[in-house]
This record gives C-alpha cells, sequence and structure tokens, in this order.
C-alpha cells in the first residue's frame, strides 16, 4: 500500500498567516510518497527522500544521518506516535520517498506528516477524512516545531487551490485557472522557525511592520478574486506585490529580484514560496518557451501541476 502526499506551494500570503491573515496555496503533483506493509517488527525507511533514516521502534533505535536526516526523523516519530494514540497500535515498515531535499520550503515536513499518518490509518485499515488529517498533520508540526500555521498540512491533506483563514480554522477551494507551475530552487539560507522569529522581531521593533502585514492580507483577498475569475495577469502581478510586500520584511533576497527579472518575458509573475531567504521560487508561466530560461539558470527547476486530490492511497 502507497500513500501519495503532496507538496505544497504558497501562492500569497506566507508569514501574514502567522498573525491571523488569510493565505492561498495550492498541492503540486510532487511530494512525499508513504509505503507501508504490516510486519512484525515496526521499522522506518528513508529511501530516496534524500536523507537517510532507519528507525527500529521496538528497540527505540534510530539512525539519521546529518541534520536533515535528524529533523526529518522526528517528524516521522511524531507523526507515528499521533498515529498510534489516535487510531491505535499498528506494526508495519513504512518506507519513505521524497521529491524534494528536506527544509527548501516545499512543504516536505508537512507533506512526510500528512502522508505517514494516512499511510498508517491505511495499513491499519480504518478511515479518516480529509479535515481529521490535517488537523493530526498540523499537530505534529506544532510539537515538532513549537509554531506554525496550518496551511501546508490542510493544503497536502486536502489538495486543489486553497485559500485559508488560519483561526479558527476555515478554507475554500477553486478550480485552478492555471495549468502549470514553475518552480526554481535557489540555496537556502536559514530554517523556518528562524527566519518566522526574525520577522516576529522585527515586527515588535516597529509598528509600521503591521501595516506591511495587513497589506499582505489585502493583496492575498484581491488575488482570490483575481484566480476565480481567471485573470492570470492579475494572479501575477499581486505575486510580484506580494514579493515586494514580503521583501519589507527582509525574507527576499537579491538572488530573487533577479531572478524574476530575468525570467519577465516568460512569465505573469512570481515570488518566494514559503519562509524565504532562498527556497522555492515560484514562477506564473506565460508559455512553454519558459522551460529553455529555465534550463540555462543551472539551478533545479521543476514545472508542477496542481494536484486536485491531496494525500491519498494510490
Ligand atoms: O518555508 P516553509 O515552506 O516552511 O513555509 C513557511 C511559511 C510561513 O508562513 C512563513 C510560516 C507558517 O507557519 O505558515
Amino acid at each position: 500500500m502507497i500513500v501519495f502526499s503532496p507538496g505544497v506551494i504558497k501562492l500569497f500570503g506566507e508569514h501574514a498567516v502567522v498573525y491571523g491573515k488569510p493565505a492561498i496555496a495550492a498541492a503540486i503533483d510532487r511530494g512525499v510518497r508513504v509505503k507501508c506493509s504490516r510486519s512484525d517488527r515496526a521499522v522506518v525507511r528513508a529511501g530516496r527522500a534524500q536523507v537517510y533514516v532507519e528507525y527500529d521502534v521496538e528497540r527505540r533505535e534510530a539512525k539519521a544521518i546529518g541534520e536533515e536526516g535528524e529533523k526529518f526523523l522526528s517528524y516521522v516519530l511524531t507523526a507515528l506516535r499521533i498515529a498510534e494514540a489516535e487510531l491505535g497500535p499498528l506494526k508495519a515498515v513504512f518506507e519513505l520517498e521524497g521529491d524534494f531535499p528536506p527544509s527548501v520550503g516545499a512543504a516536505t515536513s508537512a507533506a512526510t506528516s500528512v502522508g505517514v499518518i494516512r499511510a498508517y490509518a491505511a495499513c491499519l485499515g480504518v478511515g479518516l477524512e480529509k479535515e481529521e488529517l490535517a488537523k493530526l498533520g498540523h499537530r505534529v508540526e506544532l510539537e515538532v516545531q513549537g509554531a506554525a500555521s496550518p496551511m501546508d498540512t490542510a493544503v497536502s491533506a486536502i489538495g486543489g487551490l486553497l485559500k485559508i483563514t488560519p483561526s479558527p480554522f476555515s478554507y475554500e477551494k477553486i478550480n485552478p485557472p492555471m495549468k502549470e507551475l514553475a518552480l526554481v530552487l535557489l540555496p537556502r539560507r536559514g530554517l523556518t522557525k528562524d527566519i518566522v522569529a526574525d520577522v516576529r522581531a522585527l515586527r515588535s521593533r516597529h509598528r509600521s511592520v503591521d501595516a506591511v502585514i495587513d497589506a499582505i492580507g489585502e493583496v492575498v483577498e484581491e488575488a482570490w478574486q483575481c484566480l476565480k475569475g481567471g485573470d492570470l495577469k492579475c494572479v501575477g502581478e499581486l505575486m510580484e506585490v506580494n514579493n515586494w510586500l514580503l521583501g519589507a520584511l527582509g525574507v527576499v533576497g537579491d538572488d530573487v529580484v533577479a531572478l524574476l527579472r530575468y525570467l519577465k518575458p516568460f512569465i505573469y509573475g512570481g515570488k518566494i514560496s514559503g519562509a524565504g531567504r532562498g527556497g522555492v521560487v515560484v514562477l506564473l508561466p506565460k508559455r512553454g518557451e519558459i522551460a529553455e530560461a529555465l534550463a540555462e539558470l543551472g539551478l533545479p527547476t521543476y514545472i508542477v501541476r496542481i494536484d486536485e486530490l491531496g494525500a491519498r492511497a494510490l
């Protein structure tokens, strides 16, 4: 039994979502696959997840190579513990395979948390509503990270193009007007939690930073109307506005600005996706030729489609 849980791209509203503003994000056709097979031993293996992990649940022995591996392992173990507490005991071998390296900002941690819980339920033969899965996945992120908005886990669990309101949590889903998104992976400088803490510190030093956060909230509302109306030019322009506002929060580097300038003829717009300081840049491509321009960058790039179904058994 194999479960696929999609990665998540933030189209509008990251950082402001931490302060209660809405955000728009999409599940994509690349993410994490979790294979679960019942066994007399409970073991976790991460294969092509770009980290090496092996955990023997009974002996409580874990091997994770390097910092990335350990971080990844803590999501897996917390997800297994929460699944066991909520769904009942299970002995199984879990094998994980990811399309992106962890910590690039494509919500690998959310997709891992959601995927492990969904696979656990499927292996155990119990049903799990998408909303319930989203909630349990969010609990994993909260435990491991200390703070996290419900955005990534909700979008990975539910799928599609969603506008989410963080508290109380609610969401709206629409048919995406775009076929594809392009992603460029820049080297990441810093962890999400540290970047979120820096924004919080900036906000506590300057009252005017609240106005930037409010403005991001307004961009989200306007962009949602453009998405509903299928107006890609409007969506792209607002992605750029959102990116400059994120720049005002100190999370957009010169590398992103240069990249967007270089790709301008091929895109409606683009911005960082996630905490920033490198990581994923999301682009709304105008037409096919972007592939050539992307190939010339010499950076990891992906053309992705929106995944409508969310985490599921394949
Ligand atoms: O960089 P990522 O994929 O971890 O995304 C972080 C998004 C923030 O809005 C900055 C934080 C959050 O918890 O929503």
